[in-house]
């Protein structure tokens, strides 16, 4: 059975509660401070791993202890780390995130040797392993560019979440199957665009398979050739945000897995992404049988 790899960021999320998010120059007294594996790549194969065996992660790590720590956590979650490369003079991806009254939350992130991983790395996979991979925009776009490339070459399903985001290129876009931004991020990807309908629209002209734009507690709409779909979300109380939507993805393609249907999949990212915000920590993920049980209730 061919698995899922996700190629992405590993960072450490240093993160302070806050009563409020501050505004620029403004100093506000926060309150807990945590410390939690993130990174939207980590975030991503773990989602998929927790409900789906059969993940592989790839990211560059430093060789600082925060990098050391972060390797041994994801191997005594049974996580295949056989891709992860160790950069040396390289520190470990860092974000700095302050979470609000409501969950919301603001993140700066440190790339480190995120950044480091190279399309001479991508070249060095064997794709054909794999039935979906999946990128995100922690890493470098040459490197994000050559593994599409590839993954598609040799038959792979590809997913793309464009964050943080930037502009993409022809040769990106023609390369991805499913692309997963957020409703700020759909208009980033290209210039010109003010409305959602018309960038899914445009960016579907340009090859993208499919266009899945998460929309927080509205669920999310699905664009393809068949036209646009709404999904609703599951009405919870949300406690922290972070890694929601790399919560969405990687359960998405762990749907992908499990289900024939688009719909079904997506419903049960929907799901698993709900349950994520009721709990802290960026991967922080119910197990199958919980996910399975909401999908149920609607
Ligand atoms: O998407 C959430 C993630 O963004 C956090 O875990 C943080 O590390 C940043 O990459």
């Amino acid at each position: 059975m061919k698995k899922i790899l996700v190629i992405g960021s590993a960072n450490m999320d240093m993160v302070v509660k806050s009563p409020k998010i501050p505004r620029v120059g403004e100093t506000v007294l926060g309150g807990v401070f945590a410390q939690h594996e993130g990174g939207k790549g980590a975030n991503q194969a773990m989602a998929a791993k927790t409900l789906y065996e059969g993940t592989l992660f790839c990211a560059g790590m430093g060789d600082d202890s925060i990098g050391r720590d972060y390797l041994a956590y994801l191997q005594n979650k049974g996580m295949d780390t056989s891709l992860v490369k160790i950069f040396k003079g390289s520190h470990t991806g860092v974000a700095l995130i302050t979470v609000g009254k409501e969950g919301q939350n603001i993140i700066t992130v440190a790339p480190g040797a995120n950044l480091k991983l190279s399309p001479a790395d991508m070249q060095s996979i064997d794709f054909s392993q794999f039935s979906h991979v999946a990128f995100q925009l922690e890493t470098n776009i040459d490197t994000v560019e050559e593994g599409l490339k590839l993954a598609k070459k040799a038959g792979c399903t590809t997913i793309l979440t464009p964050a943080p985001a930037k502009l993409l290129s022809d040769e990106i876009l023609k390369n991805v199957d499913w692309l997963v931004p957020n409703e700020i991020e759909i208009l980033q990807v290209q210039r010109g665009f003010t409305s959602m309908k018309t960038a899914a629209e445009s960016l579907l002209s340009k090859g993208v398979g499919n266009v899945i734009v998460t929309l927080g507690e509205r669920g999310c709409a699905l664009f393809n050739n068949d036209g646009e779909q709404r999904f609703s979300t599951f009405s919870v109380r949300p406690i922290d945000t972070v890694g929601a939507g790399d919560c969405f993805t990687g359960a998405f393609m762990a749907g992908l897995k499990m289900f024939d249907k688009i719909d079904q999949a997506i419903t049960f990212a929907n799901a698993a992404a709900s349950l994520k915000v009721t709990k802290v920590g960026a991967q922080s993920y119910a197990t199958q049988k919980e996910v399975l049980k909401l999908m149920k209730t609607k």
